[in-house]
C-alpha cells in the first residue's frame, strides 16, 4: 500500500504528533508499504492530491488534525482516512460536548461547568479542589488542578493569565481524587485498564511524555467490577460517538466511593503511537506487536 502519514501541524501537540507520526512510519516501511510523510501545514490537500495515497493515516494531535476539520478536507477529496470521522471527531475533542453526548445515556462523567477565563480573576468556578482545563485541548496542555492552598500546572489566571491568555473559556471540573485509569478500543474491542502513576504531581505533559517520569501498571491493580466498567464504559462510548479504528478513554477513580467513584473524563480519537503511549502498550500486553497495530488500524479504514 500507500500510505500518507499525517503528522505534526500547528497545535500545542505538534511535537508528540511528530513522535507518533514517526513511529507510524518506521512500522508501516517495516512492512514493507511506501510511506509519504507529511507535515500538516496550509497547502496539505496539495500534498495529499499530489502524493494520491491508497490510505491516509492521520496521526496528528489537536486542532485542526481531531476536530473534524482535516477529516472534513479528506471526506471533499474522497481520501480513505484513519480513525474516526468528521462529526465523532468534532464531539470528542470538546470535553464539554462529549458530556452533553454521553451522560444522557447513562455514562458516568464529572459535572462541572464552562467559565470565561476573565471571571476566575473575581473568584472561585467551583469549590476546592478543582480542575480547569481547555475544552478542546490534549495531553493536559493548559490543566491546572486548584487545590485549597494553591495550584499545579499551569497558574491560575489570578496569579498570572498565563497561557491561558488564548482561551476566552475553560471548563472546571471537580477535581477527583484517586487513581488515572485508562483504556483502549481498537476493532470495536475494549483491551485493558491501565493505571497511571506519576512520580510527582499529577499526569501532565511532561510526566505524559519523559521516560521514566510515570510508572504505567497494566493491567491495573483494581478491583475486578471497577475494571470490568472501564472497559465497558470504553466500549460503550466508543461506539456512542461512533469512533472508528481506536480511541481511548480516559478515567479517574475515587477508590474511597466503589465502583461509584468511576468517572470516564473524555474519549481521545487520535491517541497517541508514541513510545511511551498508552494504546501501544496495551496492545503489546496482548500479544499485538505497534507494526500489527497499526495495520490494524489501517485494515479498519480500508474495511
Ligand atoms: N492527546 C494525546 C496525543 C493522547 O491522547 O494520547
Ligand atoms: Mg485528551
Amino acid at each position: 500500500l500507500h500510505v500518507a502519514v499525517l503528522m505534526g501541524g500547528w497545535s500545542s501537540e505538534r511535537p508528540v504528533s511528530l513522535m507518533s507520526g514517526e513511529g507510524v512510519a518506521k512500522a508501516l516501511e517495516a512492512r514493507g508499504h511506501t510511506v509519504t510523510r507529511i507535515d500538516m501545514d496550509r497547502e496539505v490537500a496539495l500534498r495529499l492530491a499530489e502524493a494520491k495515497p491508497d490510505v491516509v493515516f492521520n496521526a496528528l494531535h489537536g486542532t485542526p488534525g481531531e476536530d473534524g476539520t482535516v477529516q472534513g478536507m479528506m471526506d471533499l477529496m474522497g481520501l480513505t482516512y484513519t480513525h474516526s470521522g468528521l462529526a465523532t471527531s468534532v464531539i470528542a475533542i470538546d470535553k464539554e460536548l462529549t458530556k452533553q453526548a454521553l451522560v444522557p445515556h447513562g455514562i458516568p462523567m464529572p459535572g462541572g461547568r464552562i467559565v470565561q477565563t476573565a471571571e476566575l480573576f473575581e473568584r472561585d468556578p467551583l469549590p476546592r479542589p478543582y480542575v480547569l482545563k481547555p475544552v478542546n485541548e490534549g495531553s493536559s496542555v493548559g490543566v491546572a488542578i486548584v487545590t485549597a492552598d494553591g495550584n499545579y500546572g499551569t497558574p491560575i489566571a489570578r496569579d498570572s493569565i498565563g497561557p491561558w491568555q488564548e482561551f476566552d473559556e475553560l471548563l472546571a471540573e471537580p477535581f477527583i481524587r484517586g487513581k488515572e485509569l485508562t483504556t483502549a478500543v481498537i476493532a470495536d474491542k475494549a483491551l485493558l485498564v491501565t493505571e497511571l502513576k506519576p512520580k510527582s504531581g499529577f499526569y501532565d505533559f511532561d510526566a505524559k511524555y519523559t521516560e521514566g517520569m510515570t510508572d504505567h501498571i497494566c493491567p491495573a491493580e483494581i478491583p475486578e467490577d471497577v475494571a470490568e466498567a472501564c472497559k465497558d464504559i470504553a466500549l460503550r462510548a466508543h461506539r456512542l460517538l461512533g469512533c472508528k479504528g481506536t480511541s481511548r478513554s480516559d478515567f479517574r477513580w475515587d477508590d474511597e466511593q466503589g465502583i461509584d467513584g468511576l468517572f470516564l473524563l473524555e474519549v481521545n480519537t487520535q491517541p497517541g503511537m508514541t513510545p511511551l503511549s498508552l494504546v501501544p502498550e496495551q496492545a503489546r500486553k496482548l500479544g499485538m506487536s505497534y507494526e500489527e497495530l497499526v495495520e490494524a488500524i489501517i485494515a479498519d479504514a480500508l474495511a
